[in-house]
């Protein structure tokens, strides 16, 4: 059993999850990965005085083809754990398994030709663009990099291609950032993520700063890259009512670790971690009759400081189900004892010691 603070143990991540058998192989192979960043006092002779726990022990598979959304509150280190996928982090310690090999340690030209193939997409399309360079020169970038990929006389028939592909028009690779609205930018950065050509994007909250109205366009456009592109997907949100529709499979992540994951159905017609119940709880549902007949839960409290997180269950702070025990060992995300043997769609993995069904939102 883990100790208080220790590590959060996974099961054999080999084992298939009911719902999993439809996907493919594990594209990439996420394990114990950890990120702490430094927490120092003094001007001169800087001294070590704890740490931030962005990402404390999280370990997921990416299948091929498939997109699985990661959910959770601002701060519990999403964008940390995306940063990481991507090469722009280096982990602390754990291990990101590509195609068999770990590329947490990877560095000068192997990690260049690994990075190729898995990119970001950014959260904000305002800031993530060079507002003084053209649209051509935005999207044609990672060639400079990679020049292999396509030929300098080749480049300016590529951008446009990957413009037409995200639904702009090819003519405006000579405008500027500015000259485009907030959907239209996102468009601009999902088309630089293609540019090289890879197997994975990782969207980190690529629609929270569009308006409503512009989210659901662009989160088709990237459903239909995916099928044209065979790209497997790493969908960021801090909103359960986004990643519903695009996700296959979906993990809740609180405070640096993840609570739960499995299929969308699993988790949203039957989750087991309070967290998630909570989460889903919260979610907007547009009928009003069912409305109605939601619960909802309110969680006391904030989310606590990722530099001096709870022993045991990180939620336990804010969980109405707390007991001792949970203050002392830390809940493994595994498929819960009582639900081993079953063929229940609660059959999932949640790090919960009092892992229960609950019905919290209306069935669509
Ligand atoms: N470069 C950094 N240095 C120190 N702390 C950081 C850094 N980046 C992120 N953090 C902290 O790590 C935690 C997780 O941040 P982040 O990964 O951005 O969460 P999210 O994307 O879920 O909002 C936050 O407490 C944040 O303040
Ligand atoms: S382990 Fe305990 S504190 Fe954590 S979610 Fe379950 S009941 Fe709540
Ligand atoms: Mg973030």
């Amino acid at each position: 059993m883990a100790h208080a603070d220790g590590p959060q143990a996974v099961q054999d991540p080999q084992r298939p999850q009911p719902g999993q058998a439809a996907l493919g192989e594990p594209i990439l192979e996420i394990r114990d990965l950890v990120k702490h960043y430094p927490l120092t006092q003094g001007v001169l002779f800087k001294k070590q005085v704890g740490a931030v726990k962005a990402v404390d022990g999280v370990s997921f598979d990416l299948r091929k083809g498939e997109t699985l959304g990661i959910v959770g509150e601002s701060g519990c280190g999403k964008s940390t754990l995306a940063k990481m996928l991507v090469g722009l982090e280096r982990p602390t310690s754990g291990q990101i398994r590509y195609q068999g090999q770990d590329i947490a340690t990877l560095s000068g030209r192997a990690m260049k030709s690994v990075r190729r193939n898995i990119q970001m997409v950014f959260q904000d399309p305002y800031t993530s663009l060079n507002p003084r360079m053209t649209v051509g020169d935005i999207v044609g970038e990672p060639y400079e990099i990679h020049p292999e990929v396509a030929p300098k006389g080749d480049r300016r028939k590529r951008v446009q291609e990957l413009l037409d592909v995200v639904g702009l028009n090819p003519e405006y690779i000579n405008r500027y950032p500015h000259q485009f609205s907030g959907g239209q930018r996102q468009r601009i950065g999902i088309a630089r993520g293609l540019a090289l050509r890879p197997e994975i994007i990782v969207a980190d909250e690529p629609v929270s700063a569009l308006d409503v109205s512009v989210q659901a366009q662009v989160v088709n456009l990237l459903e239909g890259l995916q099928d044209e592109f065979d790209l497997s997907y790493v969908f960021i949100a801090h909103d359960l009512s986004v990643v519903r529709h695009i996700s296959d499979r979906v993990a809740v992540m609180y405070l640096g670790r993840l609570a739960e994951i499995g299929t969308d159905e699993q988790i949203y017609d039957h989750p087991t971690h309070p967290y998630t119940q909570a989460l889903l709880s919260a979610v907007p549902v547009p009928d009003p009759e069912a409305r109605e007949h939601r619960e909802r839960i309110l969680l006391a409290g904030d989310v606590p400081s990722p530099a001096d997180p709870p022993s045991g269950c990180r939620f336990r702070t804010r969980c109405w189900k707390a007991q001792p025990l949970c203050a002392e060992v830390v809940p493994p995300l595994e498929v819960p004892a009582e639900f081993q043997d079953t063929e229940s769609p609660a059959r999932h993995a949640s790090a919960c010691h009092f892992a229960e069904e609950r019905h919290v939102v209306p069935s669509d």
